[in-house]
């Protein structure tokens, strides 16, 4: 009969789970292993910063008690699944729960690193008492197949989403590469191009002229047009951002950014830098730069707000970057596009971290922490 129990509950979740999919297939494990082992209760912990967090958890009875955070030597482990008799052996959580027995089934990533663990807990002698050699495999095979559920098959899901986004991210790349690059070229080309014609038409004339007047009259024209031929070409290289960041530095680049914005948005911003006298490396420049960028664009284009404050500071090698702004916030539902993802991705890559923060009835924070090497 025990054996039968065991199996059943290893078919039972093999069926849910190609039926169901992992997601729905995790939600329903707790109850149903408490149903079909007739056990007390049941609660799910995964592995964050070396804590384990709890997940889910159900309850035949109550009451009960499972800690949010259990430290890992709050848990007595092994890497295999492992039935117990918490009278000889005992836990926090048999302890806190009063468990007489217990069964610990480990997910293991790498062999011996534990990412979580299913616990399942019984108040009087339960039915696996002295389990068969059978039976210990069998709980083997259902501790493997949870690994699958809780660690691989989310771990799966994630890559192939940041596939898709990284794809996704890498042609948005290429097209403002090639749209920024056309529009550099019909500007030489349209503007620069024809003013240059135009004056070199001016001088060959002038050359030929005898007249000395006429000449000097001539050049009042020319000079005109070259100074706006001058400031064109001003205007191309600012455009050209990294040349103005390599050429000024982060400082002058945002506050000319910042400039342009508020003139055109009617957004006012209020910039504070601390500890940024000498010049930081151009990865982190270009982070930063890229951050306040999309930052602002998305206050003028979501947030419906009347001002945007940015903080930039450095300390101890590490940028703290800080993008607030007093609009609507974002909705809890909303998920990031490629702006937000693109700039989270900037930062991961250089081991930085990257959140946002939103308190009730205030807009969005965009935090970054970049560390300089
Ligand atoms: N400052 C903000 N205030 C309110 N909502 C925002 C803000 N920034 C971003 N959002 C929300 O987050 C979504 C994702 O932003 P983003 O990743 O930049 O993509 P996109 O700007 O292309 O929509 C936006 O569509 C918007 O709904
Ligand atoms: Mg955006």
């Amino acid at each position: 009969v025990r054996e039968n129990r065991l199996l059943s509950l290893l078919l039972q979740i093999s069926e849910t789970l190609v039926k169901n999919g992992p997601i729905q297939t995790q939600e329903e494990l707790p109850k149903m292993f408490c149903h079909t082992l007739n056990a007390k209760q049941c609660a799910v912990y995964l592995l964050k910063d070396s804590n384990y967090f709890l997940t889910q958890h159900y309850s035949a009875s109550t009451p009960f008690h499972f800690p949010y955070v259990v430290q890992q030597s709050g848990l007595t482990l092994s890497a295999s699944a492992q039935y117990i008799d918490c009278q000889e052996k005992s836990d926090r959580l048999s302890l806190l729960n009063d468990w007489s027995r217990c069964m610990l089934l480990p997910f293991l990533r790498k062999e011996k690193i534990i990412a979580g663990v299913f616990l399942v807990g019984w108040n009087l002698v339960s039915e696996l008492d002295s389990m068969c050699y059978e039976e210990q495999r069998t709980l083997q095979a259902i501790s493997q197949l949870l690994t699958e559920i809780y660690c691989v098959f989310p771990l799966i899901d994630s890559l192939s989403q940041r596939e898709q986004f990284l794809m996704a991210l890498y042609q948005k790349t290429e097209q403002e590469i090639e749209k920024s690059r056309r529009e550099v070229s019909m500007a030489l080309h349209d503007e620069v191009g024809q003013v240059l014609t135009s004056i070199l038409l001016q001088l060959n004339l002038l050359q030929q002229s005898d007249d000395l007047n006429y000449v000097k009259g001539r050049l009042g024209g020319l000079h005109h047009i070259t100074l706006q031929t001058l400031n064109e070409v001003r205007r191309i290289s600012h455009n050209l951002r990294p040349a103005l960041l390599e050429r000024l530095g982060l400082q002058a680049a945002l506050e000319a950014h910042i400039k342009e914005y508020t003139d055109s948005t009617n957004i006012e911003v209020e910039f504070r830098s601390h500890n940024l006298e000498e010049r930081i490396p151009s990865y982190a420049e270009n982070i930063v730069y890229r951050a306040v960028q999309e930052g602002l664009t998305n206050v003028a284009r979501h947030a419906k707000a009347s001002s945007v404050f940015i903080h930039l500071s450095k300390k101890c090698n590490n940028l703290l970057l800080q993008i607030s702004d007093n609009g609507l916030g974002m909705k809890k539902t909303q998920s990031y596009g490629l702006g937000l993802l693109g700039m989270e991705e900037r930062v991961k890559m250089a081991k930085g971290k990257f959140w946002l923060l939103q308190r009730e009835g205030q807009g969005l924070s965009i935090n970054i922490l970049l560390p300089l090497v």
